[in-house]
């Protein structure tokens, strides 16, 4: 897949950060030692992991060059490193892994939970936050159009593209963390994002969950394909009272301490 957009996923960073900082506030840390932003993207959650613990080393970790770019840019008093979730291993024992909006991108979330967990050094935590989103009318929609198109032999399997399958029940997360914790915190919360048209909510998932589908197409594909999808969004999300449109975003949140 190609590297993604800081940009573009900026362009909506106030939407996005406001779930990172409600992660963040449930943290029940008062003095970190080691705090790893891992998934840090433009660097967005690891500026407010630096605020609220400012005696803390602080790293972010990111798997994309140019997210980790933008972040150092944004950061530059803070360490930023190339990494891999899945098979990340820190050098020493963090206090605080903070992951925001990224596992939802990995497979194996009941192998890869409590690897990530069994990393924490004693009495640390484990914070994640997922977009449970992938039975919204976005996320359906992309699968929807990406089968019936000119396209569909580029994309292949809309059900690999969308990622479905990998995200769990709230409870089962509980379930897999529970009997090697001292606590875990699970809850789901779903946004209602007041977005300016239906092209506001195309951008925003232009700069995530719609990179699968838009990636292997060429340029003339990619305008058919966003050009059908922008018609049935501005359907499944009709203009609200003050003609704005309400993008409903339920978001999974697990914060789980070590003993
Ligand atoms: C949606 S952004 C989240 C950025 C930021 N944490 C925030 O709160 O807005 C997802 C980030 O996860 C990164 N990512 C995706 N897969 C990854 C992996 N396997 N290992 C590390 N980072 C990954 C992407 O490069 C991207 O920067």
């Amino acid at each position: 897949m190609a590297d993604w957009n800081p940009a573009l996923y900026t362009r909506f960073e106030d939407e996005r950060t406001r779930p990172a900082a409600e992660l963040l506030a449930r943290v029940p840390l008062a003095a970190p030692l080691l705090a790893c932003d891992l998934g840090c993207g433009p660097g967005n959650s690891t500026a407010l992991i630096a605020a609220r613990y400012p005696g803390a080393e602080v790293i972010g970790l990111d798997a994309s060059p140019a997210m980790l770019a933008s972040a150092r840019a944004r950061l530059p008093g803070l360490a930023f490193a190339l990494a891999d979730a899945a098979t990340w291993i820190p050098e020493r024992a963090p206090d605080l892994i903070y992951a925001n909006a990224v596992l939802q991108w990995l497979p194996d979330h009941a192998r890869l939970l409590p690897r990530l967990f069994g990393l924490l050094a004693p009495g640390g935590v484990l914070a994640v936050q997922m977009p449970d989103n992938l039975a919204e009318p976005t996320h359906r929609l992309m699968r929807d159009v990406a089968a019936d198109g000119p396209w569909a032999a580029a994309i292949g399997d809309p059900a690999v593209a969308g990622r479905l399958g990998r995200m769990l029940e709230p409870a089962a997360y509980y379930d897999l963390l529970a009997p090697h914790a001292a606590e875990v915190d699970v809850w789901r919360t779903a946004y209602h994002h007041r977005m300016a048209d239906a092209a506001a909510i195309v951008d925003w998932v232009s700069a995530t969950g719609l990179r699968p589908f838009l990636d292997p197409l060429d340029a003339g594909e990619r305008a058919g394909f966003l050009s059908a999808y922008t018609a049935e969004i501005e359907a499944a999300y009709p203009p609200r009272s003050d003609g704005r449109r309400l993008l409903a975003f339920p978001r999974v949140f697990i914060v789980a301490r070590a003993r």
